[in-house]
């Protein structure tokens, strides 16, 4: 018998370019899942709206972020990637989920209480029921699969709150109980380049390559990136920020080239000057072709219309049924 794919569903926040952590931590992955299961990938721009942003930098963002995941191989064909805001569907079932979602749980949000301390001076509903709409995201697919990462727990364990509430409520199974998910061990962690954690946008745009980033903006970057004053005893420990150079080459570059940096440093003969020019070397050709397939997809305006629409359609016949199925055990019938 044809065996059920599970259901993937995650949502992606219309905030600026993809970076290279993003692609070989997280869109990598989705692009082998999209392969595996039944998968769901949105741009999130309802939940985009709690920080008010204006028109033309919603649409302009949601563009880009829709081209760059075209061009790091997502495709129409074989997963759902659609625009959170061409579903009504998921207003409507965020609405009734709303009914029963209390206002202590919200409270107690990690995220919402961030968010109130640090914009005191917009601390809107939507803020607060954020984790309601991001669970009516989830379970309109009836997804058991969720890939996103550790921040997002608290808000997942939400999804899963609410979801059983209406089974309870309306003595259903309607919704099954959606999981973080990801490929395990296997989740490659790309370091920033100015000697911190990972590549990240909070540690400032320079310590970031963003997958559109010209030839010219890697090797500046890389220039800048930071270092230390060089090894003094033979076969030291890297600094940190030396370790993470070493860790992006592990990424984009040769063995043998990453390797002959390795025995240079043990050898207290590198010089780092050369280390990131290779390493931007590296980087560029790794990106050229994800470049250029970006400024090809951004400038086609038909593909990317054609792309949203059947993401569209295939996302509204999920989520209607789901909503259909929901309103009538509610207690909404036609007269
Ligand atoms: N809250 C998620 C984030 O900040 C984005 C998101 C919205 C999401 N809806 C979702 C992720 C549904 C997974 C599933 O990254």
């Amino acid at each position: 018998m044809h065996q059920k794919k599970e259901i993937v569903v995650s949502g992606i926040r219309p905030t600026g370019n993809l970076h290279l952590g993003n692609y070989v931590g997280a869109v990598k992955n989705f692009v082998k899942m999209q392969y595996e299961y039944d998968c769901y990938f949105f741009i999130a721009d309802y939940h985009s709206l709690t920080t008010h942003p204006n028109p033309k930098d919603l649409h302009q963002n949601v563009k880009t972020v829709l081209a760059e995941y075209l061009a790091c191989g997502l495709n129409p064909e074989d997963c759902a990637l659609y625009i959170q805001s061409d579903l009504t569907e998921i207003p409507e079932l965020y609405m009734l989920l709303n009914m029963h979602a209390y206002l202590g749980e919200l409270e107690r949000v990690a995220s919402f209480k961030e968010k109130a301390r640090t914009q005191p001076n917009n601390i809107n509903a939507g803020l607060l029921t954020y984790p309601v709409l991001m669970a009516a995201d989830i379970i309109i697919h009836k997804a058991t699969k969720v890939p996103v990462g550790k921040d997002q727990e608290q808000h997942l364990e939400l999804a899963r709150t609410f979801g059983n509430r209406f089974n309870r409520m309306y003595a259903c199974d309607l919704f099954p109980e959606p999981q973080a998910f990801n490929y395990g061990t296997d989740l490659i962690k790309v370091p920033g380049l100015h000697g911190g954690g990972k590549m990240s946008k909070s540690e400032g745009e320079n310590s970031v390559i963003n997958l559109a980033d010209s030839p010219d903006t890697i090797r500046k970057k890389l220039s800048r990136a930071v270092t230390d004053s060089g090894p003094v005893e033979p076969n030291s420990t890297p600094s940190q920020s030396v370790q993470n150079l070493f860790d992006i080459m592990k990424v984009v570059s040769a063995d043998d080239t990453r390797n002959h940096f390795i025995q240079a440093h043990a050898s207290c003969t590198i010089r780092y000057g050369d280390l990131k020019k290779q390493l931007a070397e590296d980087i560029i050709t790794f990106l050229t072709p994800v470049r250029e397939q970006i400024a090809a997809i951004y400038a086609d305006e038909q593909m990317l219309s054609k792309a949203a629409k059947t993401g569209a359609e295939k996302a509204r016949a999920s989520a209607a049924k789901t909503l259909r199925e929901a309103r009538e055990l509610i207690g909404f019938k036609p007269f």
